[in-house]
């Protein structure tokens, strides 16, 4: 993860490509991650996607707070767009994606009928940051085996589509758009997810800012993982940081405890979590 360096240049060839791409497409499958619906959208996102009708797929379902995931889910509806919290990871609920993309492409459907196309098809490519799980999305979604070259009108011949029904089909790479790193706050949502790489911020502050987080949101979870009382738990969080270090077995290494709060967080052991609700921030 994280290998992928955002210079101005690569931003720019990685969006020609995705606006290629996108010509051959009907609708959109724009991946993020249920955890941050919105810090974890490219930036340009609308910009570059346009009026393709978009289905708002929030992927790693299992590690978000589900009632978050709800409020999330109303809110693209509200938008204009269709939605669907999914664990790609655990194969859940993909199968809906294809019954959405049919609901949504209706008309378009019933106009291939209408002009006597017995079998009506779709085409779709997902859209995402790096790291929120678009691979994952299409390879459950595909059925093994039925890869097939494109020769129809507008489809370049080294251009696959994969089926995930008689319907959909899927361009067989995904779009790969840049995050959006020039907020510090969003730049630490991505970090604690780890949809940035490890390397490009400072664990003690991404540490911090998970365990504040937790402090709100979650005070039993961080007493119980990390036998914690409850005055200890109530610390302002960079001594609740030095206390945990102790507790931890790194004496006073502040960052090794920061380190483990952001492992256990994307691990999910201090429960599943969402950094972010419609109207504003969780913090
Ligand atoms: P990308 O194409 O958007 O870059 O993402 P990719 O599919 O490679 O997924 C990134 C990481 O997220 C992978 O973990 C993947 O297993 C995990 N993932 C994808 N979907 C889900 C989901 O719905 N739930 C959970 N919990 N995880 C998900 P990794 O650690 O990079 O690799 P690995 O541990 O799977 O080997």
């Amino acid at each position: 993860m994280g290998t992928i360096q955002w210079f101005p240049g690569h931003m720019a060839k990685a969006r020609n490509q995705v606006q290629e791409k996108l010509k051959l497409v009907d609708l959109v499958l724009e991946v993020v991650d249920a955890r941050v619906p919105e810090a974890s959208r490219n930036p340009m996102m609308n910009e570059i996607v346009g009026a393709k009708p978009r289905i708002m797929v929030l992927n790693k379902k299992d590690l978000a707070d589900p009632a978050k995931t709800a409020q999330w889910i109303d809110y693209y509806r509200s938008l204009g767009y269709e939605a669907i919290a999914i664990d790609a990871q655990h194969a859940k609920r993909l199968n809906q994606i294809p019954a959405l993309a049919k609901q949504l492409m209706a008309a378009k459907l019933a106009k291939q009928k209408a002009r006597g196309i017995r079998n009506p098809s779709l085409r779709a490519m997902c859209i995402g940051i790096p790291n929120v799980g678009k691979s994952t999305v299409l390879n459950r979604l595909i059925k093994k085996n039925v890869a097939v070259t494109g020769n129809r009108p507008g489809v370049t011949k080294n251009q696959q589509w994969l089926k995930t029904d008689e319907t959909l089909s899927l361009l067989d790479t995904p779009g790969i758009l840049w995050p959006k790193f020039d907020d510090e706050t969003i730049g630490m949502k991505l970090a604690l997810t780890g949809a940035i790489a490890d390397s490009v911020f400072q664990e003690d502050t991404v540490g911090l800012y998970g365990l504040q987080f937790f402090q709100q949101e979650a005070p039993d979870k961080l007493r119980f993982l990390y036998h914690l009382n409850a005055d200890e738990v109530t610390l302002p969080a960079h001594e609740l940081m030095v206390v945990l270090a102790g507790k931890m077995g790194f004496g006073d290494n502040y960052n090794r405890a920061a380190e483990r709060i952001i492992f256990d967080a994307r691990q999910g052991k201090l429960g599943p979590f969402t950094l972010e609700v419609p109207d504003g921030d969780a913090e």
